[in-house]
């Protein structure tokens, strides 16, 4: 029988496979909340786990208590994990992969792709992109510090233009990193809608541009159908998906092939907002992932308002 190309490991360096090709890109404030983590270990949602990003300031590298306390769950589980980095300093972000590698961490991610006003008013984020300079020199010191980490970056299709891309792919694979997430849009694009078409035209240029590295393509993939469409479309070596779990917690178990209860939405909704919080932070929250996963427009969205004490 022949295994679905989304249930097939990949080994992305010596020392790291994902067990899928299907893996969940990071949203910040939605799946920092252990709730989630939880929610999805418990109902197989996931088999690997990148968690949002942590930023990681010039001079402020955290200690492995520190990271010890914060990763330790994700660790006991024994799930892949791989850590994403905020930040631009070359010595910082690799004293921070070693003290990561310490505790027990194999896989880093370098952020070059987050848009808020904020990260890309600190130079880091997107804000890296206007730099391939600098993100090679970011990628070579973690290496150098720690070459048992396997290294990956999230991008975006450029600062500007995908006019960069050549540029920007050409220093992620001088800076050593073993594989690349790539979301299609530009840094001002944010979330706004890019045609079809143009999507698989930078994924495939930085398919290209990127080999001999594996690329993991990233945006707007909603179903099943979209992740195929995909991977035929781009070559990509797998899919991550970010808003999408939320309408659906099966999709990535669907693309691996495993088989998946009934719509189980509402109850992981009502999963992520278990835990930590109570009262009128819970119910906020409650509304955001209705929110993200549905629309702002959507009969879900309302019902959820009216019902919001
Ligand atoms: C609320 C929110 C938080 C996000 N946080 C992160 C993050 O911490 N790290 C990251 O690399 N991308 C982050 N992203 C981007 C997503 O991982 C993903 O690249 C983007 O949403 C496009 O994929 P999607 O259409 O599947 O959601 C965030 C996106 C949203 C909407």
């Amino acid at each position: 029988m022949t295994v679905p190309f989304f249930a097939q490991p990949i080994a992305l360096s010596d020392s790291f496979t994902l067990p899928s090709r299907a893996i969940l890109s990071p949203l910040e404030g939605i799946m920092n909340r252990e709730a989630f983590f939880k929610a999805a270990v418990s109902m197989g949602l996931i088999d690997s786990w990148m968690p949002p990003f942590i930023a990681v300031p010039k001079g402020a590298a955290p200690s492995t208590g520190a990271l010890r306390r914060r990763f330790g769950l994700f660790l006991e589980s024994n799930i892949p994990l791989s850590i994403q980095l905020l930040g631009n300093d070359p010595d910082t972000l690799a004293e921070t992969g070693a003290a990561l590698f310490r505790i027990g961490v194999r896989s880093v991610n370098l952020n070059c792709a987050c848009p808020s006003r904020t990260v890309l008013s600190g130079g880091s984020g997107g804000a890296l992109l206007k730099n391939p300079g600098r993100i090679r020199d970011i990628l070579c010191a973690i290496k150098e510090k720690t070459p048992g980490l396997c290294l990956s970056v999230k991008t975006r299709s450029g600062f500007r233009s995908p006019e960069e891309i050549p540029s920007l792919m050409e220093a992620v694979r001088e800076g050593g990193a073993d594989w690349v997430l790539h979301h299609f849009r530009t840094v001002p694009e944010t979330y706004e809608t890019v045609p079809f078409e143009e999507a698989i035209r930078r994924l495939r240029l930085v398919v290209r541009k990127a080999a001999p590295l594996p690329v993991f393509a990233n945006g707007d993939i909603r179903t099943a159908e979209d992740a195929e469409i995909m991977v035929k479309e781009t070559s990509c070596a797998g899919i991550a998906v970010g808003r999408g779990i939320m309408r659906d917690p099966f999709l990535l178990r669907k693309l691996r092939g495993a088989a998946c209860p009934p719509d189980m939405c509402p109850a992981f909704l009502k999963a992520l907002s278990g835990g930590e919080i109570a009262g009128k932070k819970k119910r906020r929250f409650h509304l955001e992932c209705v929110k993200m996963a549905f629309g702002e427009s959507s009969p879900e969205f309302r019902e959820a308002l009216q019902n919001s004490p």
